[in-house]
């Protein structure tokens, strides 16, 4: 077999996505036992208990393929956010979703916006699908330049992916330039608004992307159960999309992409909205202590409305690796100058305030 020849054009130029270090690895490099993982956004405690109480009580009936619509879940969801079912999907974690849509709709000579740097997936389907990514810069306060988006529309643009806060920068575009951004997009593009961080925000003008969705308008809205809800090692997130899409997402989907444990663990999930509120206050009262770290430490970083902080550096590279030798893993974007870090149990933030106390003194100025 010829392989170059074989396998599609569009994989060459491709790198798989890299999901960063684990704990194990650290603990081998560095030999410290208490070691962080503050790389991947998730959320710092399991999931909920009446979730592993559903989750460990369907254990035995494994040896069925789950319910191939998620009829249950998707019932519960479509009355929680008040949609038609028609419109709403589930997915292999949201992630599988992003890639259903861009499959759906894209093909060679397309063209796909985005503000970059955004979350890495968008120019990985862009790409798997053979179409052009569009990259709008953010603006100098680390926020999507809409206006600059909707420029960059054209009768080849077929999808506009906005991730609303966005991922790195946990920064959010507000309601007012939201709403004029849709008065400025023409019908044939659809607007992927991924709120995969939605239930961490607390900014005001924040927009709630289920408020613009009326099952018309060609936008979809995507969550996800991986971030509060500390289900990401099940894969499993949802989407609100315009009917004729998600019965095109039907058709590429596998038969049974989202798994029994996953389907129950969801929606056990979705009875325990003080938990939810419990959670986003204390992600809220962790950044605080984060950024009264920084301050002190003259750390530069943008204020989050997510359960992380991008924080600017001109030392990347060393100050990845100065951390990493406290036992801290943070998400290094190369040489760009900047780091994400999670945020974690108070127990995480004192560690991480002590590492970059410890960092600053080694390295001088970061
Ligand atoms: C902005 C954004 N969208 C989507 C996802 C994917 O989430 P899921 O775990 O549901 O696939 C992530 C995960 O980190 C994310 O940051």
């Amino acid at each position: 077999m010829d392989w170059d020849a074989a396998i599609r054009a569009e994989l060459k130029p491709m790198v798989p996505y890299a999901p960063g270090l684990r704990v194990s690895e650290v603990r081998e490099r560095t030999g410290k036992q208490t070691v962080l993982k503050l790389s991947s956004n998730e959320h710092p405690c399991g999931p909920f208990p009446s979730a592993v109480r559903a989750m460990e009580a369907v254990l035995p009936r494994l040896n069925r393929y789950p319910d191939g619509s998620a009829s249950a879940l998707r019932r519960a969801l479509c009355e929680r956010l008040g949609v038609e079912s028609e419109h709403l999907v589930v997915g292999n974690g949201s992630n599988e979703i992003i890639r259903l849509i861009a499959q759906s709709l894209l093909q060679p000579g397309d063209e796909v916006v985005f503000a970059w740097p955004s979350f890495v997936v968008y120019p990985m389907v862009t790409q798997m699908f053979g179409a052009t990514a569009i990259k709008i810069p953010l603006t100098a306060g680390e926020v999507h330049d809409l206006d600059s988006i909707a420029t960059a529309i054209r009768d080849s643009t077929r999808i506009v992916f906005l991730c609303n806060p966005n991922n790195p920068t946990g920064t959010i575009y507000e309601r007012k330039e939201f709403e004029r951004f849709l008065d400025n997009v023409p019908s044939h593009v659809l607007v992927v608004v991924d709120e995969a961080y939605f239930e961490f925000v607390q900014a005001e003008e924040y927009p709630d992307g289920r408020t613009y969705f009326d099952g018309d308008r060609a936008i979809a809205v995507l969550r996800t159960f991986s971030k509060i809800y500390s289900l990401a090692g099940l894969r499993i997130g949802y989407g609100m999309l315009p009917a004729p899409l998600a019965a095109a997402v039907h058709k590429v989907r596998e038969p049974f992409h989202v798994n029994t444990v996953a389907q129950v663990g969801a929606y056990y999930s979705l009875n325990d909205d003080s938990e939810v509120d419990r959670r986003r206050k204390e992600n809220q009262e962790q950044k605080a202590y984060l950024y009264s770290a920084f301050d002190r430490l003259g750390v530069s970083y943008v204020p989050s409305e997510t359960n992380f902080v991008y924080v600017k550096t001109c030392k990347p590279v060393e100050v990845f690796e100065a951390l990493l030798a406290e036992g801290v893993i943070v998400r290094d974007f190369g040489t760009s100058p900047a780091l994400r870090v999670g945020i974690g149990t108070p127990e995480d933030t004192r560690i991480t305030m002590a590492a970059f106390e410890s960092v600053v003194t080694r390295l001088g100025s970061i």
